[in-house]
């Protein structure tokens, strides 16, 4: 790897920033509100901004070229920080999302296997089957919370195709997880917020939920993959955990049975959560912009009728897609990638960077940028003709992060959305509840403060 270092002497443009409150720094203001603080202060001092937090410094990088600098050409450089590592450990093990360097080389090369297109390809399917059996149970008039049936779905279709959960026979099985996830999520957006993290070992309320969570899903887990060890390691069930337990390098390395594990808890709570809140976001732009929406339906009814979405449609239903890939430019659930570290001196353009500083890369502040996307606030799917997408510069978009690290899932995440919005369009309108306020809540994912009460109007198809 080439690291640039700063010509000794020469003069290298500073970071300006504002100046925060003694102690706080800037805590506050993005406690109050990060994603929209940060979008301000990329508007007000530029692509390269330094803020502190109780007196660590952080730099906020906005810019699509230096953003490549450290997602890509200097990707070596820049490793997860310290403390995103010791945190997301702390949460879901030590999978792809926690390792560094080569150890992250080496689990990502053989995950990648079980992320391949045809594999990912057959599990259309189940992402179809199971969004119907959804809408089945649903009824006209019905008022529910979107962002909870979002995340059902997303739950069951994640088990399904990491570990053939089947949605009624293991329907418990598939729930203890969830269950057991959702106080381990909780505990990890607690951790990331606060100023100071309280060792495992102290037996505070949380860390003995988290440690009674963790416990009820390894235990599950385990004899997952035992009961798949006994069946033989060549038998291929279909789903990602047969994909990893028969997964080798050409060095004939595998993963052992705890990696195994770390890598389907890491799966399961990145592939969850994030999808689920896509498509919440997706549903309450769809109900607050009518001419999209029927201009959705057209496409929907036209092409599927009253048959429901399969695989070989999706590149027949080019705006159902340009639907989602605006409401992930808004509302990217992902909002801020993991902070960066860099491991020595280096540029980013003309910006000097020390060894040991920290850096901030957030999507929902390149979503926002004005100059890639003009009237950045205005819900506009037509952004994503394949001709305006290609005059994008790369990383102004970067829902699914970028360069080495970027989402093994995406591929996975995007047919599934396509699917179940093609599906339930098809079938329902939903109406956000009147007065129910946006309030962004910015944790590891974005999501809405008291979720998305709608009510679902059925469709005369
Ligand atoms: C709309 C849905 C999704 C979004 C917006 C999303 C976003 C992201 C982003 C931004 C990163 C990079 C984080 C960083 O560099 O710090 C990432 C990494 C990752 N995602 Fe996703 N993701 C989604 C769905 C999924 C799904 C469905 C899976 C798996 C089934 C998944 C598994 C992962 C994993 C394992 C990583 C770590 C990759 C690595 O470091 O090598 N994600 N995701």
């Amino acid at each position: 790897m080439e690291i640039a270092h700063p010509p000794t002497g020469l003069p290298t443009a500073s970071a300006p920033g504002p100046k925060g409150q003694p102690f706080f720094g800037v805590a506050r203001d993005l406690i109050a509100g990060a994603p929209l603080y940060l979008s301000h202060l990329a508007d007000t001092y530029g692509p390269f901004t330094r803020f502190d937090i109780f007196f660590k410094r952080f730099y906020l990088v906005s810019d699509p070229e230096l953003i490549r600098e450290v997602l890509v050409t200097q990707a070596a450089n820049f490793p997860k920080d310290d403390r995103d590592v010791a945190l997301l450990d702390r949460a879901i093990g030590h999978g792809l999302v926690s390792a560094n360097g080569e150890e992250h080389k080496r689990q990502r090369r053989l995950t990648q296997p079980a992320f391949h297109t045809r594999r990912i390809d057959a599990y259309a399917g189940t992402m179809v089957e199971y969004t119907e059996a959804m809408l089945d149970e649903w009824a006209d008039g019905q008022e529910l919370d979107v962002a909870e049936a979002m995340s059902a779905l997303t739950m069951l279709i994640v088990a399904r195709t990491l570990f053939g959960a089947d949605r009624v026979a293991m329907k418990d099985t598939a729930e203890r997880i969830g269950a057991a996830i959702h106080v381990i999520q909780a505990a990890a957006d607690k951790e990331f917020q606060a100023p100071l993290v309280l060792p495992e070992w102290l037996p505070t309320a949380m860390n003995r939920q988290r440690r009674a969570a963790r416990e009820v899903l390894y235990e599950i887990i385990d004899r997952l993959i035992a009961d798949r060890r006994a069946q033989g390691n060549a038998a291929d069930s279909g789903d990602l955990l047969s994909m990893l337990l028969q997964s080798c390098d050409e060095a004939g390395d595998r993963m052992s049975d705890a990696e195994v594990r770390d890598q389907l808890v890491t799966l399961f709570v990145a592939g969850h959560e994030t999808t689920s809140n896509a498509l919440t976001w997706t549903w309450y732009l769809l109900s607050q912009h009518p001419v999209v929406e029927t201009r959705l339906h057209e496409e929907l009814d036209g092409m599927l009728g009253s048959r429901p979405p399969a695989l070989a449609d999706l590149p027949h239903l080019p705006y159902t897609m340009q639907i989602i890939k605006e409401s992930m430019r808004l509302y990217p659930p992902a909002w801020v990638v993991n902070v960066r570290r860099a491991a020595a001196d280096t540029m980013l353009g003309p910006y000097a960077v020390r060894q040991g500083d920290s850096l901030w890369l957030s999507p929902f502040v390149m979503h926002r940028r004005p100059a890639f996307f003009p009237d950045p606030e205005r819900f506009d799917p037509d952004r994503w003709t394949p001709e305006r997408e290609r005059a994008l510069p790369k990383f102004a978009y970067m829902p699914f992060g970028g360069g080495p690290r970027v989402c093994i899932g995406n591929g996975f995440a995007l047919m599934e959305a396509h699917l179940i919005v093609a599906a339930v369009a098809q079938r329902y309108r939903l109406h956000l509840r009147p007065d129910h306020p946006i309030d962004l809540n910015a944790q590891i994912t974005l999501s809405n403060h008291g979720g998305m009460p709608m009510t679902a109007e059925r469709r005369a198809l």
